[in-house]
């Protein structure tokens, strides 16, 4: 899943559908590829990706939690899925340090992805001070209880999708360690017990943090995570399609 945060015009948008090589019908099989343009390139990236058919799909990089109403500015879920959104993210360490968007307003921005039929991507992960405290798994379980609604059914958490994304880790270079990252897929997934039950173990876990096209497949070969969240690897088409062949099959 590729992050374009706030770049990109729509002509440079457009360049990288065109730059992007189409996938093989095993990868299209095997591997969900989503782009997260800015807002103002979603409904020309849904069309361009709509014509490509191999399988690409696109997302919002943010929703609001509320529906139609007085609300300036806010982009509702229905909005995104009408503009040819199938998933958006939730809580992306960005927005939870600039735009507050942290706390139970992610439960309710998940519960308004879930019922606009797309699939939400919840982030979440530790600052660096509070991994030197060893309170990470304290944080994940925090931002989990609040990002995750209580009243999931068995059919909505099918499209949960959740991305372990230290906040040391993104846009630093600095990736964890490997054995750092199994115990951290392994931590997530107990929260996940306790908070879904058995649903849990069935959610899919990216890893997200400087994911280049040199250690995709390093990352992807640690037990437990089943996907990627790229942000800057991710601008350019080449790189996104190295990082897609990196994906074991
Ligand atoms: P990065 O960003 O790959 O540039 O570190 C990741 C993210 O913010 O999701």
């Amino acid at each position: 899943m590729a992050n374009w945060k706030s770049h990109k015009s729509l002509a440079e948008s457009a360049a990288f559908a065109e730059g992007f090589p189409t996938l093989t019908p095993r990868q299209r099989a095997r591997i969900d590829v989503v782009l997260f343009p800015p807002f103002l390139a979603l409904s020309l990236m849904a069309s361009r990706v709509a014509g490509r058919d191999d399988g690409l799909a696109i997302g919002a990089q943010a929703v609001s939690a509320t529906g139609p109403g007085a609300f300036t500015g806010e982009v509702s879920a229905a909005m995104l899925r009408d503009a040819g959104a199938r998933y958006a993210l939730v809580g992306h360490s960005e927005r939870r340090r600039d735009q507050g968007e942290d706390g139970p307003v992610t439960g309710r921005k998940v519960r308004a992805v879930l019922d606009a039929g797309m699939c939400p991507v919840l982030c979440f992960g530790e600052q660096l001070d509070e991994r030197r405290a060893h309170r990470e798994e304290h944080v994940w379980a925090r931002q989990l209880e609040d990002g995750l609604p209580r009243d999931l059914s068995g059919v909505e958490s099918e499209g949960l999708i959740i991305a372990y994304e230290p906040v040391w880790a993104i846009g630093t270079g600095l990736v964890p360690e490997r054995e750092q990252l199994a115990a951290a897929a392994a931590g997530i997934r107990r929260i996940l017990a306790r908070l879904l039950g058995e649903r849990g173990a069935a959610v899919p876990l990216l890893y997200g943090g400087s994911v280049k096209r040199d250690n995709a497949g390093a990352i992807l070969s640690i037990p437990g995570y089943q996907g990627l969240l790229i942000g800057g690897a991710g601008l350019d088409p080449r790189h996104l399609a190295d990082i897609v062949a990196a994906v074991p099959l």
